[in-house]
């Protein structure tokens, strides 16, 4: 019941600014993002990759109708992975970009400044050893970063893509990108969707989910189970039997601070994990979201304002 007012805030610049004044250091925050800078994030990636987990790291940071913003963006991910390079940690980290931080909201050419910062992205994580994954956003960005995923595939085969299964188109695009070499996260979806485009019911898009993951899981892509759901894990895991797939084939992905107890458990049983770690201080519209999926969270995060 609270999820959609929720995520309605997540698009609200005043609530934005009133909640900003937040710092990164205060509970509710840390416990989703590890801190502001290059630093924090590499000292998370190098504590994950000692825990025997992967990361993927995200510069917070989305909807910028601000080019220079979009270049800052970017100068922050080629610093990001010189960094993770010099700390010898891109053997198991890779980044996560949103294309609407490196301009795909722009009014004037907004694709195609999205898809050459992109590129310049995916050249230096080729450059350090490792690849970028494209975050999906909402419905009305799809078709524009799935166009911008073939046209770095071209140059960068490696660049993975995220699909959500709460939209009525998932299960299609699945199949299209169930290929060789294609890696493909598949996410329940964050975004307040309508019902013309998205499943509006859990049950629903639980089930989404399961078909979602069968065309994936017996297809010969690479799929990257995004999800903290215990019923998805156990899914995916005797799918993976169904199918052959052996450990490494297939991985599974879960957001800082969340279920990290499960994060070992799978690591410890063998099982590739990826860690999402967000850091930067744009970290507004990431944490509602995450608000949006936990409401019991909200008390926590009134006492973390009120404490400020
Ligand atoms: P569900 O929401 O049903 O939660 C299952 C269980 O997980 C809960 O019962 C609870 O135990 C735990 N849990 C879930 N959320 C929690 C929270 N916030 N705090 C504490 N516990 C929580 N979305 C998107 O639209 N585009 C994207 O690019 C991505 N990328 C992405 C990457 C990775 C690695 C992950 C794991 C997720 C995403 N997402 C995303 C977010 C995704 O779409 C979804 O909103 C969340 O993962 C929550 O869905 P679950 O599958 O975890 O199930």
């Amino acid at each position: 019941m609270l999820r959609q007012p929720i995520l309605l805030l997540a698009r609200s610049e005043r609530v934005k600014q009133l909640v900003s004044i937040l710092p990164v250091s205060s509970g509710i925050v840390t416990s989703y993002v590890p801190g502001e800078t290059t630093q924090s994030a590499v000292d998370a990636t190098a504590g994950l990759a000692d825990a025997g987990l992967h990361a993927t790291l995200d510069f917070l940071g989305e909807d910028t109708l601000d080019a220079e913003q979009a270049d800052a963006t970017v100068a922050a991910y080629t610093d990001l992975l010189s960094s993770l390079a010099a700390r010898g940690l891109t053997r198991g980290a890779e980044v996560s970009v949103k294309l609407s931080a490196i301009g795909q909201a722009l009014p004037d050419n907004g694709h195609k400044i999205a898809l050459e910062n992109a590129r310049t992205i995916c050249r230096a994580a080729r450059n350090a050893g490792t690849s970028v994954t494209l975050d999906m956003e909402d419905h009305t960005t799809t078709d524009s970063t799935l166009a911008i995923l073939r046209e770095l595939r071209k140059d960068f085969p490696e660049t993975g893509a995220v699909l959500q299964a709460y939209l009525h188109r998932t299960e299609a695009d699945c199949r299209a990108l169930a290929y060789e070499g294609s890696r493909v996260r598949l996410c329940k979806g964050a975004y307040n969707e309508p019902e013309s485009v998205a499943w509006q019911d859990k049950l629903d898009v639980d089930l989404s989910y399961v078909r979602c993951l069968k065309v994936l899981m017996a297809g010969h892509g690479y799929p990257m189970i995004a999800t903290h759901d215990p019923r998805m894990v156990e899914i995916a895991s005797s799918l993976a039997s169904r199918y052959g797939r052996v450990q490494g084939s297939y991985e599974f992905q879960m957001l800082y601070g969340i279920r990290p107890e499960e994060q070992r458990r799978l690591a410890a049983a063998g099982e590739s994990v990826r860690v999402y770690v967000p850091y930067g201080h744009e970290w507004y519209g990431y944490l509602m979201r995450r608000l949006a999926e936990r409401p019991q969270n909200l008390t926590f995060f009134a006492r973390s304002l009120i404490s400020k």
